[in-house]
């Protein structure tokens, strides 16, 4: 008998370095899911080259062309609704989704961000947690809802904050760690074993 795999999408705005994490462990059978299409608000972001690169579909939906971040967003879901996904995966997409996407996804829709939530929200998290002179920082994988950088926790990952750190240096490592959980927390989605309680995710086993 056929297996049906899962259709994802990726959102992404820039380089692109945990699109290609997720092509990757697609590519090695570690998620058993397709990519069904890469999703940009950035003509030139490098993410859609990869993806190209990859031989998956790619979508550049200009945000010039909609009066409201919901008309953008009504666009995305049409496209997404036609490839029939079932989980998007935002990664360094640098919009914040409308309460229409996030009604239309919920519990479907996944973002990561370089700071341990709910500490350093927004688009600073590095450097901010850098300033404020944590010990400890790194990734978040978290469900989406409509305020920012703010839905049930999946994963996190701790990374020590060095004495000489440099923002860059520590985006770094905060990078690989990013690398290695969010393919993981893609794997456990579309293996069913995410379980949504309130603000709490637990994972169940096989
Ligand atoms: C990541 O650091 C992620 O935490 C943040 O945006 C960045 C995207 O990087 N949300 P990349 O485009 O995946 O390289």
């Amino acid at each position: 008998m056929l297996e049906t795999i899962m259709n994802i999408a990726v959102l992404c705005s820039g380089s692109g370095t945990n699109l290609q994490a997720i092509i990757d462990a697609v590519e090695s059978g570690y998620i058993k899911a397709k990519i069904a299409l890469v999703v940009s608000d950035s003509k030139t972001a490098y993410a859609l080259e990869r993806a190209k690169t990859a031989g998956i579909e790619t979508l550049y939906i200009d945000p010039k062309k909609y009066k409201t971040r919901e008309d953008y967003d009504k666009e995305i879901v049409r496209n997404l609704k036609a490839k029939d996904i079932g989980l998007a995966v935002l990664a360094g997409f640098m919009r914040l989704m409308s309460a229409y996407f996030v009604a239309e996804y919920k519990g479907r829709v996944m973002n990561i961000h370089p700071a341990l939530l709910p500490s350093f929200k927004g688009t600073r998290g590095v450097r901010d947690a850098l300033e404020y002179g944590v010990k400890i920082t790194g990734p978040t994988v978290h469900f989406v809802d409509d305020k920012l950088d703010n839905g049930p926790i999946i994963l996190q990952s701790a990374v020590e904050v060095k004495d000489d750190d440099t923002e860059e240096a520590l985006l770094d490592r905060i990078h690989q760690e990013e690398h290695k959980i969010y393919p993981e927390a893609v794997k456990l989605f579309v293996e069913g074993r995410l379980k949504i309680e309130g603000r709490r995710v637990s994972v169940t086993s096989n």
